[in-house]
């Protein structure tokens, strides 16, 4: 039979060395945040309860948690007292004995499947309790690992180590798998709260050992394992969340010329056969179609992006761009909330927003759509094979009809209609040999001064 099991996670850190109003495991990481990776990790990779441990402050983190899955129980920890403290305030959980019980942290986000897996085996094989420690030459601040003929009989955090177990590399990587009919006395016993005030999690190993029990050390990367206290610690974790994220989406087929100046969110979705030039950035919510180019310098947001289309070098695409087949936006063009179908070309330094511009529809040069008055937006709808002329603006609400064309600099506060020429400036005159004149006469004040 499956053996059961319980995942408890801790995330009723204040995080106080983030220097932020926003509870730590909110912070983002690829645009997601690090407890929902953590949830998200640990759904993949199978379990039958979740409990999370939240602080006071921890009602928005129990609202994003609660929206990844409805197996989550969360409890409160009202007092932080450390890792040990906050996993008795699981203790319910706790006592309905899973076979298999995983502690991790809201912190540390990168956590991947494997490891979580090999955890679970660990405990299959017999194992007690099992540590994840990671191999690092820059130990500061995490606890360390006391190994003794392969038994693990002890984790010294930083603050209490003395210079010898300060040269220790193999470091507590946080994340604990334990024997889930002995947890709740094993956390239970880590009775003495040490100088800090504080029940550690990690004495659960001395605990365990000195009552002969099977106590191993796993080790996993030092990147998987990273604990996020603080800013630094957060863009590390961002950086090689974007590493990996890149590196599936050239795995799936996707060409990037420079992939380390790339930088996607979690939900970008990339077909086979995009190409994306240096300093893309995807913000949320982004599709892009195979055979479609990204040239450089673009951003993008909100956009979906068929087959075939390219967009930039240095284009801004902002949520509810719609993108069809064939279509181009080229430089200095920004698209809001507009959908720009098949084949339709929107080549240089134009805005494009509240719209709808018909298919094979060309727009000049410098086009704006007038789309806000101040107080409301307004619609401005192009129709298929429409030629507007460089330098118009179009002051919406405003239709163009199919096959019509706007003149170059027109501004057109009414509609066009179908196949017709809209021409909205000044005629142009000319006065034959003024600019002689001008000039003489512009000589002459020159002069006399
Ligand atoms: C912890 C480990 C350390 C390890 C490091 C790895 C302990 C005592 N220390 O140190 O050995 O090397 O992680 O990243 O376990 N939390 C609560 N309630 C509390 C205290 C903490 O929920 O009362 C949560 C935090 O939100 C966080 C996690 O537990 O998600 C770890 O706490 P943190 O203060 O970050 O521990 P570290 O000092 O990083
Ligand atoms: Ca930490």
């Amino acid at each position: 039979m499956a053996r059961t099991c319980l995942t408890i996670i801790l995330a009723a850190g204040e995080g106080t060395r983030m220097r932020s109003d926003k509870p730590k495991v909110l912070h983002e990481v690829g645009g997601l945040p690090m407890i929902s990776h953590v949830l998200r990790g640990v759904i993949e990779a199978g379990t039958d309860a979740i409990a999370l441990v939240v602080g006071n402050g921890g009602n928005k983190v129990g609202d994003i948690a609660s929206s990844e899955s409805d197996k989550i129980e969360l409890f409160k920890q009202e007092e932080r007292l450390g890792t040990a403290h906050a996993v008795m305030a699981a203790k319910d959980a706790l006592s309905r004995r899973y076979d298999d019980v995983l502690v991790l942290f809201g912190d540390t986000a990168l956590i991947t499947q494997d490891t979580l897996l090999q955890m679970r085996q660990a405990l299959a094989n017999g194992a007690d309790v099992a540590a994840v420690g990671f191999q690092t030459e820059d130990p500061d601040g995490y606890g360390r690992f006391i190994v003794i003929d392969e038994q693990l009989i002890r984790i010294r955090e930083h603050k209490e180590a003395s210079e010898e177990e300060l040269r220790i590399s193999l470091c507590n990587g946080g994340i604990m798998a334990i024997n889930g009919s002995k947890a709740l006395e094993l956390v239970s016993a880590i009775g003495n709260r040490n100088k800090r005030g504080e029940y550690y999690l990690t004495d659960i190993v001395e605990v365990a050992s000195k009552q002969g029990l099977n106590v191993l050390a796993l080790e996993a990367s030092k990147e998987e394992l990273l604990g996020v206290n603080t800013r630094a610690e957060l863009a590390l974790a961002e950086s090689i969340w974007q590493k990996r994220a890149r590196r599936e989406a050239m795995q799936n087929g996707v060409t990037m010329l420079s992939p380390e100046t790339v930088f996607l969110h979690h939900d970008t979705k990339l077909a086979p056969d995009v190409v994306l030039e240096p300093n893309v950035f995807f913000g949320r919510g982004v599709e892009v179609g195979s055979g479609s180019t990204i040239r450089a310098y673009s951003h993008l947001e909100g956009a979906k992006i068929g087959e075939g289309v390219n967009i930039g070098p240095f284009a801004r695409l902002r949520p509810g761009s719609v993108m069809d087949s064939g279509s181009r936006a080229g430089n200095f063009v920004e698209i809001k909330n507009a959908h720009i179908h098949a084949g339709a070309k929107i080549n240089h330094l134009t805005y494009i927003g509240d719209a709808d511009v018909g298919s094979k529809a060309n727009i000049g040069a410098g086009t704006i759509t007038c789309n806000y008055d101040g107080f409301n937006k307004h619609k401005t709808i192009i129709g298929a094979n429409v030629f507007i002329g460089s330098n118009s603006s179009l002051v919406a609400p405003v239709t163009i009809g199919d096959g019509a064309y706007v003149a170059s600099g027109s501004v057109i506060t009414e509609d066009v209609p179908i196949d017709a020429l809209g021409v909205a400036r000044g005629r142009q005159t000319n006065k034959e040999g003024h600019a002689a004149t001008l000039r003489e006469r512009y000589r002459g004040k020159n002069d006399s001064s």
